[in-house]
């Protein structure tokens, strides 16, 4: 990160980008082969169109930024890596800095603040997975874009195939490269994927991209002992080093400015990335290697606190929702944990705190965007009909589904396993703050349907975005359709716990479809009511207002209808399992509604414990097997 570009240049470099590129050569493909891609050099990690594949398990890779330089208290990794991954996230994406590891030429350490590994340790035992970007060149706003001192004194053009260049960074990508080796998945580590350059965009005549390099640099990293697939995060998707295995993008729609948070462009969201990513590397999944977390402040600045408006909950909703309308299946936030730049590593343009407005501040504490955001990945983490979606109508959605133009609606949808379709709907101005009214015309299994189906209308209050599933799995249950928005579910001794949410006192819709004639629905916890309507004589709807928590049996479904409020206090944690891949696992999901922070959890026999952190008095609601959650204790202290 980061070059500013205008978009009307950007547009024009990615028409003549194209004709140059080696995977735009697929242009002329039509039809593509649904085939499991690999490198060549490993099994573990694999790709296709739609998604990344860890073990043949397809998963969405949320991911989050964090710089293991800005935080050089090597004990206090976990710490951050524990509140990533209970947000939902199973990623953690860092650059390294060679002018930190290589200060003198030739002199290469790794000692002290300087070490790697305890940084690599600690994803693992959180149970993140790590993207690795070694540079050599980064930017990040670091002093020569981590580039080392001595490089001033060195002849020759550097990011370039020129000999001088490949001599200098020859011993830091050998040395770095087989600490990063070591560290693979395919060596029981946490490194999946690793980046070759950064931004290698925007070159400026009389430079072009310089094709010696890049092959150069993969082969360097390949030499190291790299096996997993080499990356490149190009600035926007303008088609440059797509050499590598897995192409992506980088993307900051929102700017910069951060003494005017509340102010966005009409036309800020960007909707052009889908038909790029298809002209530039169809084959692969639709890859953002950095998607804006937050922003940097410079001198003279604003505060942090104002990027942290600028880049808040409102905007994770409508532009993050519009790269899952585009079925982006990575997405790393830069920065999800900014931290500090100590010992002179910042640029100019930047000063000591590197906070970053990011979900998690410099002092580790957790912006309200932390919860906003745990709300969206958990969703993802338990949604794979989203692993293999297409969006249908990219170029087509104002007005559709809603037939209010004011709205902009995309129908994204399954199209390998059960045709689960995700509308996202969001304002066509997203500069606006009005407040929109709409009904929702869907196709379901049942037929096309006008939703809210017991009458009323759906609402969008200014700077939202919000996901409506449709014929949606979620254990046995099968939701027909759901206006409130999933936060997560769970199948738990043999019930499926369901958790949708709204803004407070919104009204929404949860049908659900059975087999036969549906079971009555009762209220067993809360003081909402609902309206009920039978449709097409197996499926029942349910209409209510998201205020509060109230719980509704369907059968063996329980529904938890909430508030943002309450949703924001529920946590879905996974106890390790055993052998390599145990902490990553996604299976025997517990739901833990408590305070501020729930980190992990562990079963030990019939007791259940849970490790996290409080802030003020907290009441827990715990959602787990019976027989594992006889006892519970919270750090260690049992609840009662
Ligand atoms: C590499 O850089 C050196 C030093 O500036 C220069 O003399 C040489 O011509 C460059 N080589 C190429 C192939 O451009
Ligand atoms: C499709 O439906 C079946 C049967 O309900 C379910 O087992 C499976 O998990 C669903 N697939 C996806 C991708 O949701
Ligand atoms: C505890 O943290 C939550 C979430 O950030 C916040 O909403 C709440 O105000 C905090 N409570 C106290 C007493 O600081």
């Amino acid at each position: 990160m980061k070059l500013l570009l205008s978009k009307v240049w950007t547009l024009l470099w990615v028409a003549s980008a194209l004709a140059k590129s080696p995977r735009g050569a697929g242009l002329q493909r039509t039809v593509l082969l649904r085939r499991t891609q690999d490198d060549g050099l490993q099994k573990i990690v694999t790709w296709d169109q739609y998604s990344l594949m860890i073990n043949g398990k397809r998963l969405m890779v949320f991911s989050g930024e964090v710089h293991p330089y800005r935080n050089p208290v090597q004990s206090l990794h976990l710490d951050v890596f524990q509140k990533i991954k209970a947000m939902g996230f199973n990623a953690v994406s860092f650059y390294v800095f060679w002018g930190i590891l290589e200060p003198k030429r030739g002199e290469i350490s790794f000692e002290g603040f300087r070490d790697l590994q305890p940084f690599f340790d600690a994803a693992k035992k959180a149970g993140l997975y790590l993207i690795a970007r070694p540079g050599p060149y980064i930017n990040a706003e670091t002093a020569g874009g981590g580039f080392p001192g001595w490089g001033t004194y060195t002849p020759g053009l550097w990011r370039t195939s020129n000999t001088t260049y490949l001599d200098a960074y020859d011993g830091y990508i050998k040395a770095v490269g087989a600490k990063i080796a070591a560290n693979e998945v395919t060596n029981g580590g946490p490194v999946i994927l690793v980046q070759a350059e950064n931004e290698y965009s925007g070159f400026q005549a009389p430079y072009t991209e310089d094709l010696d390099y890049e092959k150069k640099l993969i082969q360097s990293l390949r030499d190291a002992g790299v096996t997993v697939p080499i990356t490149h995060n190009d600035a926007w998707p303008g088609g440059h080093l797509t050499m590598v295995d897995i192409y992506g993008y980088d993307s900051y729609p929102n700017g910069f400015d951060c003494s005017n948070p509340y102010v966005w462009k009409s036309d800020a969201v960007p909707e052009w990335f889908w038909g790029a990513h298809m002209s530039i590397n169809p084959e692969d999944l639709n890859a953002v290697y950095e998607f804006q977390g937050g922003a940097f402040d410079g001198w003279g600045g604003s505060g942090y606190a104002t990027c942290a408006v600028l880049t808040g909950p409102e905007f994770e909703r409508v532009f993050y929702k519009n790269q899952i309308a585009m079925s982006t299946t990575l997405l790393n936030l830069y920065m999800t944990f900014g931290g500090t730049n100590w010992g002179g590593i910042a640029h100019p343009g930047v000063y000591t705190s590197y906070d970053y407005g990011s979900a998690i501040a410099e002092d580790r504490t957790l912006r309200e965007k932390y919860y906003e955001l745990k709300l969206q990945a958990n969703f993802l983490a338990v949604s794979p009909a989203y692993l293999t979606s297409r969006p249908q109508n990219i170029y087509n959605t104002q007005g559709s589904f809603t037939k209010n133009s004011a709205l902009k609606t995309t129908q994204v949808l399954d199209v390998v396993g059960n045709k689960t379709g995700f509308y996202v709907v969001r304002q066509t101005d997203a500069s606006t703050n009005a407040l929109q009214t709409y009904t929702l015309n869907l196709p379901t299994s049942i037929g096309n349907l006008k939703i809210p189906t017991i009458g009323g209308s759906l609402s969008l209050n200014g700077k939202d975005s919000k996901i409506h599933v449709v014929d949606y799995t979620a254990g046995s249950t099968t939701v027909l359709y759901s206006t409130a928005e999933i936060f997560t579910w769970a199948t738990i001794d043999g019930k499926d716990i369901i958790l949708v949410y709204g803004n407070a006192g919104e009204l929404h819709e949860t049908a659900f479809k059975f087999g036969t004639t549906p079971p009555a629905p009762e209220v067993l916890s809360g003081t909402g009511t609902f309206q009920q309507k039978t449709l097409a004589s197996n499926s029942l709807a349910l209409q209510f207002r998201t205020t509060g928590q109230t719980v509704v049996q369907v059968g063996s479904t329980l529904l938890y209808i909430l508030d943002r409020a309450n949703a924001y206090q529920f946590w879905a944690l996974h106890p390790p399992t055993i052998g390599a891949f145990a902490q990553y696992s996604t299976e025997n999901p517990i739901i833990v509604k408590g305070g501020y922070l729930l980190r992990s959890v562990e079963i030990r026999g019939s007791t259940l414990a849970i490790q996290g952190d409080l802030n003020d008095t907290a009441t827990f609601e715990i959602i787990a097997p019976a027989a594992s959650s006889k006892l519970v204790t919270f750090n260690g202290a049992p609840l009662c």
